[in-house]
């Protein structure tokens, strides 16, 4: 089992924030989406372009490159040009700190 990956205090992610930290090489997308926190690979699957920095509507984030969807709570992919999703990842909060980690491989 991986260790947890501190990403920021909570403080320090806000609502409409996201913080993006590595698990190893896994790049990890922590989204405060109205208070609830979702972590997700920041990679799309359609091309491998980064989900971070592209717009957020909702529970939703779109790819910058060519407009993909994804599902933040899922990882599901909502719409072409990509139809797998991208993976989803754990979050916990400890002592004023927000923790995420890559739970694939346990
Ligand atoms: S790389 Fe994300 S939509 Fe093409």
């Amino acid at each position: 089992m991986s260790n947890w990956i501190r990403v920021c205090s909570q403080a320090e992610l806000l609502p409409g924030e996201y913080k993006l930290v590595h698990d190893g090489d896994v790049p990890i997308a922590v989204f405060n989406i109205d208070g609830e926190l979702y972590a997700i690979e920041d990679v799309c699957t359609h091309d491998g372009g980064e989900l971070t920095g592209g717009e957020v509507r909702g529970h939703e984030v779109e790819c910058p490159r060519h407009g993909e969807r994804f599902d933040v709570r899922t990882g599901a992919a909502l719409s072409a040009p990509a139809y797998e999703p991208t993976a989803k990842f754990p979050v916990k909060i400890e002592n004023g700190s927000v923790f995420t980690r890559d739970d694939r491989w346990d």
